[in-house]
């Protein structure tokens, strides 16, 4: 692979991006959605959600509790992990599924290796705040020590963490998050300006062509989720976006490859 850039090449269709793998046909977030969005010509990007466990690990999952993706319940903070590892990651989603475990961050990477490059979407935990930078630390030693800081980008909600991930790490390319409620009226150039920030990604309820023309007047890429249907992709695919994010990325990239040019 090529380093990451935010932008696809001029005149080129936007990246597809697996949203927590191909979450659509396996249990988001685990190896059983990432393996096929690492086999599928035409998908570039794979997006995860990372957090920590109770010794600091950096974990692969979406939600703070436990309970709607696997066996366990609480906040996996709580958890060691060798004790996240006895909970059932798959099942929940189908039967067939029950070996599947909630990886560490270190293990996916390996795994895609320079197959794809990969998203990774920090969650910071408000009912657990970690001390300035020390997520931002974890999640960039986990990556440096694999050498795949050119492969990837970081995301988050928290706009903050980007602004400390790149004072860390002057190199790495991040994305900021467009939450309606809070960021409404804020154009991408202001959020992501802020923060050092080069993508902007923002759900489709929320997209504007205001936003996508500000974003590209100054420079910024702007990736859309989460776009599950032909419509909504074509839609975007004319209106110039630079990523889309669906939980079928393989079924997007028939689509993306069909218009582009
Ligand atoms: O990066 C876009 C998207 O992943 C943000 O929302 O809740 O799916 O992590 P969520
Ligand atoms: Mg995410």
């Amino acid at each position: 692979m090529q380093p990451f850039s935010p932008k696809p090449p001029a005149g080129i269709s936007p990246y597809v991006i697996a949203h927590r793998g191909i979450s659509g046909k396996a249990p988001e977030n685990t190896p059983a959605a990432f393996s096929p969005a690492c086999l599928t010509p035409g998908i570039d990007m794979i997006e995860l959600d990372v957090r920590l466990s109770k010794e600091e690990e950096v974990i692969v999952l979406h939600d703070r509790s436990l309970q709607r993706t696997t066996t366990g319940n609480g906040p996996a903070r709580n958890y060691l992990v060798s004790e996240l590892k006895q909970f059932d990651a798959g099942s929940w989603f189908n039967p067939s599924f029950s070996q599947e475990r909630i990886p560490l961050l270190r293990d996916v990477l390996s795994f895609v290796d320079r197959r794809r490059w990969i998203d990774i979407e920090l969650k910071s935990d408000f009912l657990h705040p970690e001390p300035p930078g020390f997520l931002e630390r974890k999640v960039l030693d986990v990556v440096r020590e694999l050498g795949m800081l050119d492969q990837v980008m970081f995301s988050s909600f928290n706009h903050s963490l980007m602004r400390t991930l790149r004072k860390i790490e002057a190199s790495a390319v991040t994305g900021v998050i467009y939450n309606m409620y809070r960021d409404f009226g804020r154009p991408p150039s202001k959020l992501a300006g802020r923060v050092g920030a080069s993508v902007i990604v923002c759900s489709k309820y929320e997209f504007t062509e205001r936003m996508l023309q500000d974003a590209h007047y100054h420079g910024l890429a702007l990736y859309v989720y989460t776009l599950n249907d032909q419509v909504s992709v074509r839609k975007m695919m004319e209106l110039g976006v630079d990523g889309i994010l669906s939980d079928n990325a393989d079924e997007i990239v028939p689509i993306v490859s069909g218009i582009k040019q």
